[in-house]
């Protein structure tokens, strides 16, 4: 992942250095290669000239092309110095795609029938909005317009299923097109009108009363899902964030997929990468019985794009594209914090974390080897609070290599609970409360006292 990034940065800083050349001296000679097939695919989606600047290897943007400097009405928000197209250049969102470019996961992810176009496909998200997914036997999915992936089947049986995406995009990217919905009509390039402030429509309904959903059934409920809670939880409405809960969750609904007695048979076991909208609504991890769940201070003023898309004074105000979170929207209220860890708040659910960690290595249910025989984590990895938690996988059980015993419903939800922190990763900033609880009650479920956290918050 590391590598990825780092790739994606490199390509990134070469296609600022692009996209500045737009208005200054004779840029550098353009690269070739993956940035170009960049632009020919974002083309093909509706959006030509968007990383349109970059030029054929060897003629310079400006110099070769000194016809077409940019009109100063494409400047901002968008083409600028640091505007929306170089921050979004500079996010995961991108980076990943352009580490991709080629790769089997742009096919795999992609290929209709497949589960993980709904998510990873540029046309996953509005394909849902408009209805279309696939599902076997009848099946529905409730909410599928408000986010929701997973349906009954049969349809009065306790298994959830997901459904699978179906377009034919062949393009694993999370595009502006992804989350804008742009036609010809509102499409800059194509109408020559420049960006006025709310031209850019969403995709996933956004207004006040819309709500998104995780995949959670709550227990004793007779419909899947749950809405994300809004702020002071009264609309449920996270506004335009609602497109940031539609793919970052977990995919899995955790009252069905922990059974009274679970038989792990995939390193894959658990919510999938990215189930932030889990933990921040405080209602997606596995629930202890007797116990209640609360809600951090967060919840009641701040939703997802407050801090990853803070505005951007000298451009606009239009979001930012990075989509990182950003510690200017941190000290409105921490007025001297210096990094995310407020409070030592980070560090005390990573510490506590790597406890859970701990015991769950003891129980033989983490592993970081793909292969079998499957083998638990070296002491001196799990004891390192900096040790990089997202790579940690189930450890299959009751497989060929003798693994661990199967695990009951208690604590097969305290591995669902590691994972599902360990890989959101915000370390309780997401909610603080909420994470504190369940890690909490997790450690317990294994038989183990919670130190870092002495007394369950509540
Ligand atoms: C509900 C939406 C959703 C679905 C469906 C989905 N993913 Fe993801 N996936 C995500 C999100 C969000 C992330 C980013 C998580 C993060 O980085 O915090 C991600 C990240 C990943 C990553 C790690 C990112 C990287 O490039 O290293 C892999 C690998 C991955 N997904 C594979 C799959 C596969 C394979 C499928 C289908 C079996 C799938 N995903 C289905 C939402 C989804
Ligand atoms: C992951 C989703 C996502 C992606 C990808 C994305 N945006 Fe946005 N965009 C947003 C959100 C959220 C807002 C904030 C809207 C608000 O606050 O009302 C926004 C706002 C904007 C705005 C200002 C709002 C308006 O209606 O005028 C513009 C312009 C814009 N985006 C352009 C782009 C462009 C160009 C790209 C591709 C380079 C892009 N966006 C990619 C989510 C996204
Ligand atoms: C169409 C699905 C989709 C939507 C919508 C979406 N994301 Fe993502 N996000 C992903 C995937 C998939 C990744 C992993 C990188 C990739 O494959 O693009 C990711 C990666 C990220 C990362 C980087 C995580 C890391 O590991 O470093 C952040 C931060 C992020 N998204 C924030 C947001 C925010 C904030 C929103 C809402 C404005 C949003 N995303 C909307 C799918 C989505
Ligand atoms: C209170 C501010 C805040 C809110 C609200 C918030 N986040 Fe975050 N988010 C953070 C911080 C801080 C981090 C951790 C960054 C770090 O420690 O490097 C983070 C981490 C992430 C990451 C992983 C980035 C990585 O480097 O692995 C993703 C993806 C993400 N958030 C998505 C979301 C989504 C989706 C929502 C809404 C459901 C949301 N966030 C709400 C502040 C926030
Ligand atoms: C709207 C105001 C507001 C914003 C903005 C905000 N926070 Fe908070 N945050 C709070 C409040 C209130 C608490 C609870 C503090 C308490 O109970 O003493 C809190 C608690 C925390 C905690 C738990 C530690 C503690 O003292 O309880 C962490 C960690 C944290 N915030 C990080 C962040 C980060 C990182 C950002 C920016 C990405 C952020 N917050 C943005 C209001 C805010």
């Amino acid at each position: 992942m590391f590598q990825k990034v780092l790739a994606g940065v490199l390509v990134a800083v070469v296609l600022a250095i692009g996209t500045l050349s737009c208005t200054g001296p004779t840029g550098p000679a353009g690269p070739a290669g993956e940035s170009a097939e960049a632009g020919a695919v974002t083309g093909a989606m509706g959006l030509p000239g968007i990383t349109g600047p970059q030029g054929p290897p060897g003629t310079g943007v400006a110099g070769g092309d000194a016809g077409v400097v940019l009109p100063v009405g494409c400047l901002s928000p968008c083409h600028g110095f640091n505007g929306v197209i170089t921050q979004y250049q500079s996010s995961v969102h991108y980076s990943t795609f352009i580490t991709n470019v080629g790769g089997d996961e742009a096919t795999a992810w992609t290929t209709p029938g497949s589960v993980c176009g709904n998510c990873h496909a540029i046309d996953g998200v509005a394909l849902r909005v408009a209805g279309k997914v696939g599902t076997t036997d009848g099946g529905v999915v409730e909410h599928l317009g408000n986010g929701q992936i997973l349906y009954r089947n049969p349809p009065d049986a306790g298994v959830s299923t997901e459904s699978t995406y179906a377009g034919g995009a062949l393009v694993a990217k999370v595009d502006c097109t992804t989350c804008h919905a742009v036609t010809n009509a509102n499409d800059p390039h194509k109408t020559g009108i420049p960006w006025t402030d709310g031209s850019f429509p969403f995709v996933v309904p956004s207004g006040a009363t819309d709500v998104s959903y995780i995949e959670k059934t709550q227990p004793g409920s007779t419909t899947t899902g749950t809405v994300v809670p809004g702020l002071l939880n009264t609309t449920g409405s996270q506004g335009p964030g609602n497109a940031c809960v539609f793919c970052h969750k977990s995919r899995k609904d955790v009252t069905t997929y922990v059974t009274a007695s679970n038989k792990i048979t995939s390193l894959n076991w658990g919510p999938h990468e990215g189930p932030q909208a889990d933990v921040f609504s405080g209602m997606g991890g596995y629930s202890y019985a007797g116990k209640t769940y609360g809600q951090s201070a967060h919840q009641a003023k701040l939703q997802c794009i407050d801090c990853h898309m803070p505005p951007v004074a000298n451009n606009s105000k239009v979001p930012d594209h990075s989509f990182a979170p950003r510690l200017s929207a941190c000290i409105g209220c921490h007025a001297t914090a210096v990094n995310f860890d407020v409070n030592g708040g980070q560090s005390l659910v990573r510490a506590s974390l790597t406890e859970l960690r701990t015991v769950l290595n003891n129980a033989g249910a983490l592993t970081q080897t793909a292969t079998a025989p499957y083998l638990a984590l070296p002491a001196s990895v799990i004891a390192d609070p900096a040790a990089d938690m997202t790579l940690d996988k189930a450890r299959p059980n009751g497989a060929a290599d003798g693994g661990a015993t199967v695990l009951a419903a208690d604590q097969a939800g305290a591995l669902y609970n590691y994972f599902l922190i360990a890989r959101g990763g915000a370390m309780g900033v997401h909610n603080t409360k909420y994470t504190q609880q369940i890690v909490y009650d997790s450690i317990v479920a294994m038989g183990a006292s919670p130190v870092a956290i002495a007394l369950r918050p509540q």
